[in-house]
């Protein structure tokens, strides 16, 4: 008999997950507290944008296999929970906030029916997952614990929940991990490896995977400012050293550095918890790669002021680029959006565009200016900022726009833009980590 699904949490991973195990052929409950965003996903539409979730979520809703309520009973037909509710940064401090992860579980734990298993994919503290076990098995003892940690990326996540790189499962016990095995059966087909682990080294395989990610992005941005001190351009040394297969090209993009929703709180986590275990010494090097990483917004700000005037009061900067990356509407913890509010802060007026990200900004930061077209972003502008590599600022042509600016000066935050064709239509253009 097929397992029946549940997903707890329909946010960026939960709605994926869903949609996704849905068009494997599971039936699948997807639960939220949120009604606007039930109401939203019953109705077929997404609540943010993802390529190609869109239209797989309208697909499996008219299979009638894929449903959302803000009702937890609806949970208590499905074999297998997966939680996957948000772990923000706390408020108070560098620690991850598991104030939902909780009360997820708390809310469906009444509802378990024998030999169900939950499992959480939200990234949380090592040890959460061993202590969430044992409270489940005192409230609901015909249940268990497992934890399957995710490692989809933005922009990707349908691609990268059914054809994964790895699939990694932290269990305590056989059974456990057949449920699992069951569920994943297709993926495991198409030759995805397999990893069981325990329940803490399950929880780590994801906070490493980021905390080696970001730093692979903050060694560059490190070696982009040795570049700018010696004379360098490190484009070319990323090009060269990324040849070394043990290194490897990926990641190697010099630029204003990384954000959004998991790198930079899961580094922040993962240095409080090693504290609290004792091993804060082990992960020090992290509080430099968040350094570097701040560094690089800085820096752009010290361009910036370089070319116009210490005081911007008078200058107008256009800013391509809100969200944290490109194919994404995620402003959260964007070094791009980051850059602009500062530089209003400091005075200049700033004017944003962003193909997707504008509303999630405006939301944010609606002191902020924002422009729907580019061309009007840019009118008059003394200054362009590119820091989100958006496809289309990569087919803006520099001689046709060179009439609508006031100055034509473009500082490249992303080292996306070509440069010879800038420099040719006779702009002055700047790159972090290039020095001629
Ligand atoms: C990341 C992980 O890649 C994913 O495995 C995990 O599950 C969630 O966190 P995501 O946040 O979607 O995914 O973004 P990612 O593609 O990793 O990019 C993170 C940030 O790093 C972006 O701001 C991006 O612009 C920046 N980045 C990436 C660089 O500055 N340089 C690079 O070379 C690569």
């Amino acid at each position: 008999m097929t397992l029946t699904l549940s997903v707890v949490g329909c946010g960026y991973l939960g709605a994926t997950h869903a949609a996704c195990m849905s068009s494997l052929g599971f039936t699948v409950i997807g639960v939220d507290t949120d009604p606007e965003k039930v109401a939203l996903l019953q109705s077929g539409k997404l609540p943010f944008y993802e390529p190609g979730l869109d239209t797989l979520l309208e697909q499996e809703m008219k299979t009638g296999r894929l449903s959302f309520t803000t009702d937890f009973s609806a949970v208590k037909d499905a074999d297998v929970h997966f939680v996957c509710v948000g772990t923000p940064q706390s408020k108070d401090g560098l620690a991850a906030d598991l104030t939902y992860v909780k009360s997820a579980v708390a809310a469906i734990a009444p509802h378990l029916k024998d030999g169900s298993l939950v499992v959480g994919k939200s990234t949380v503290p090592v040890g959460t997952a061993q202590a969430l076990r044992a409270e489940l098995s005192k409230i609901a003892p015909q249940a268990d614990l497992a934890w399957n940690p995710e490692f989809l990326r933005e922009g990707f996540a349908v691609e990268d929940t059914l054809t994964p790189n790895r699939l990694v499962v932290g269990v305590a016990n056989d059974r456990a991990e057949e449920i699992l095995k069951e569920v994943y059966e297709p993926v495991i087909a198409l030759g995805t490896p397999w990893i069981r682990a325990d329940l803490p080294t399950s929880e780590l395989v994801k906070v490493a995977a980021n905390s080696f990610l970001a730093t692979k992005i903050s060694f560059i941005n490190a070696m982009a400012e040795v570049c700018e001190a010696a004379g360098g351009d490190v484009t070319v040394l990323a090009k060269a050293i990324g040849y070394d297969p043990r290194i490897g090209s990926r990641f190697l993009q010099a630029g204003i550095g990384f954000g959004g929703g998991c790198l930079p709180k899961d580094i922040r986590a993962f240095m409080a918890r090693a504290e609290e275990l004792g091993a804060k010494q082990a992960l020090e090097f992290l509080r430099e790669i968040d350094a570097i990483n701040l560094r690089a917004r800085q820096r752009v700000i010290d361009v910036v002021r370089g070319e116009l005037s210490q005081d911007l009061t008078k200058y107008k900067i256009a800013v391509l680029g809100a969200t944290f990356k490109p194919d994404s509407d995620d402003v959260r913890d964007s070094p791009a959006l980051d850059i602009a509010v500062q530089l209003h802060a400091a005075g200049a007026k700033v004017v944003i565009h962003d193909p997707q990200g504008i509303e999630p900004a405006r939301k944010r930061f609606p002191n902020l200016d924002y422009a729907p077209v580019v061309n009007d972003a840019i009118k008059d502008a003394d200054l362009i900022l590119h820091l989100t590599e958006w496809k289309e600022y990569r087919q803006i042509d520099p001689a046709a726009i060179s009439s609508i600016v006031k100055s034509k000066i473009i500082i490249d935050g992303r080292n996306m833009l070509d440069r010879t064709l800038w420099r040719n239509a006779g702009w002055k253009f700047h790159a972090l980590g290039r020095t001629d």
